[in-house]
C-alpha cells in the first residue's frame, strides 16, 4: 500500500507480477540487455572516449526539409493532439501513393496501412505468449581469409521447413538483413513464399532498411521512416498489407501505442513528398556510400575482413586479433560494437562468435575517432591466418 494524495492505492510487487509476464520481460531483458551492457562497458573502458561503432546511434541530423516540417507541425493545434490510430489520413494516403508503384498494385489507404511507432520488433511474439524458433544464416568458409558479401551467407530453406510444426503461424524475414545487408535472392524469397502458402502461414517480412519488397496475399510488410529519413528518435513506422492481415495490426498497435506522434507524422508526409521531388533517396544513399568506404578504408588499414556492405553495417570478423592476454574485451581499444552472437538465436550464438557490428552513421568527428581507434588495434592483428 502507497499514499497517492489521499489515496491508498495498490503497488504491486514484483511477485505480484503474473509469472508469464515475468518470464517474458526476463527474457526480453536478457537477449536486449546488450544495449546497456556496450553502454556500460564503453564507459568503463581504459580508453576515452570511446566510439560506438556497434548501435544505429546516428551522430548527424535528419535533412533541414524534415526539421523544418516537424518545427511547423509543432504550431498546429490539431497535429499536437492525438493522432489517429491507424496514422494521419495524410501520411497514409502519401504512402499508398508512393508505394503502390512499388507493389505494382493500388494500395487501399484506409484498410490495407497503418502507422504504428517505429518498425516492429520480435519481443511482441514473445509477448503476445509465441514461441520463435531461429533458423540461422551461415557464413561461408572463405569469410576467415577474405572479404565477402552479406549475400554469400546462406538460409537453409530444408532447415527453415523442418522447423514448421502444426503450431507455427508466421515466418518473420528482415530483408535487407541487419546486420549482413544481404538481400535475399528472387528464388529465396520464393522458396520462403512458397512454404508460407504450403504451410498457410503468414510472412512477416521487416524492410525497415529498403523501400521495395515482394508481396503475396500472405505477406505484412514493415518499414520505417524514422530510419529511412535519419530521424530515429521519431518512432513513426507503418505496415501495409491487405485488410484481413491488417486488422490484427491495427488492434495491437491500438491497445499497445494507440497511436503515434502527431507532428512527426505529418513532418513525415512532407518528408516522403520532399525526398522524392529533390531525389533525395540517392543523396542520401550516396552520403551512406560515402560514409561505408570511409570506415572500409579505416578497416582495410587493420587487416581484418569484413562483409562488404550494401547498407551501413558490418560485419567483422575477429579471427586475426591476438589481444595481449590482461586485456579486457570488449571494449575493443576504446571502440563499442555488438557481438555477433547477438544476432543469432540460443541454439546458434556460436556462429556469430568470432564477429562484431560496426556501423557507418557516423558524422566526421565521429570517424576521425573511429579512425585512431582502430589504429591503436592494428598492431593486435595478425597478418596472416
Ligand atoms: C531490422 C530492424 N528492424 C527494426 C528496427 C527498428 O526500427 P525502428 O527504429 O523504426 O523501430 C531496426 C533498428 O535498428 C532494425 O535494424
Amino acid at each position: 500500500m502507497s499514499n497517492y494524495g489521499n489515496e491508498e492505492i495498490n503497488i504491486p510487487t514484483p511477485a505480484a507480477v503474473p509469472r508469464k509476464i515475468q518470464a517474458v520481460a526476463k527474457a526480453t531483458i536478457a537477449d536486449d540487455n546488450v544495449w546497456q551492457w556496450i553502454h556500460d562497458a564503453a564507459a568503463s573502458s581504459p580508453i576515452q572516449p570511446t566510439v560506438n561503432l556497434g548501435t544505429g546511434f546516428i551522430d548527424h541530423n535528419p535533412p533541414e526539409f524534415l526539421i523544418e516540417a516537424h518545427k511547423k507541425a509543432l504550431d498546429s493545434v490539431d497535429s499536437n493532439q492525438y493522432a489517429p490510430v491507424t496514422g494521419s489520413d495524410l501520411l497514409r494516403q502519401t504512402i499508398a501513393e508512393l508505394y503502390s508503384p512499388l507493389y505494382g498494385r493500388q494500395l487501399n489507404p484506409v484498410i490495407e496501412v497503418c502507422v504504428t511507432s517505429g518498425a516492429q520488433y520480435i519481443y511482441q511474439i514473445k509477448m503476445a505468449g509465441g514461441t520463435t524458433r531461429y533458423i540461422p544464416l551461415r557464413p561461408p568458409k572463405s569469410q576467415q581469409k577474405t572479404r565477402v558479401s552479406g549475400n554469400d551467407w546462406s538460409l537453409d530453406i530444408a532447415e527453415l521447413e523442418a522447423a514448421i510444426t502444426s503450431k507455427t503461424k508466421m515466418i518473420y524475414l528482415n530483408n535487407p538483413h541487419n546486420p549482413l545487408g544481404k538481400v535475399f535472392t528472387v528464388s529465396e524469397l520464393t522458396a520462403i513464399g512458397n512454404l508460407c502458402v504450403k504451410h498457410r502461414l503468414i510472412l512477416l517480412s521487416n524492410e525497415v532498411y529498403e523501400r521495395i519488397g515482394c508481396n503475396p496475399s500472405h505477406t505484412l510488410t514493415t518499414v520505417s521512416l524514422d530510419k529511412l529519413l535519419n530521424a530515429t528518435g521519431w518512432r513513426v513506422g507503418f505496415v501495409i498489407g491487405y485488410e484481413a492481415l491488417i486488422q490484427p495490426v491495427i488492434a495491437t498497435h491500438l491497445v499497445l501505442a494507440y497511436s503515434s506522434s502527431g507532428p512527426a507524422q505529418d513532418a513525415c508526409v512532407v518528408g516522403l513528398r520532399e525526398a522524392e521531388k529533390r531525389g533525395w533517396w540517392s543523396v542520401s544513399a550516396e552520403d551512406v556510400g560515402a560514409r561505408i568506404r570511409r570506415l572500409c578504408r579505416a578497416l582495410d588499414e587493420t587487416g581484418l575482413t569484413y562483409v562488404a556492405p550494401p547498407n551501413a553495417w558490418f560485419v567483422v570478423n575477429i579471427d586475426k586479433i591476438n589481444l595481449p592476454k590482461e586485456y579486457k574485451y570488449p571494449p575493443l581499444f576504446g571502440i563499442a560494437s555488438i557481438p555477433g552472437s547477438c544476432f543469432y538465436g540460443p541454439d546458434h550464438k556460436a556462429l556469430g562468435e568470432r564477429y562484431v557490428r560496426f556501423g557507418a552513421c557516423k558524422s566526421d568527428a565521429g570517424f576521425e575517432l573511429a579512425e585512431q581507434r582502430l589504429a591503436l588495434l592494428r598492431p593486435h592483428v595478425s597478418v596472416s591466418l
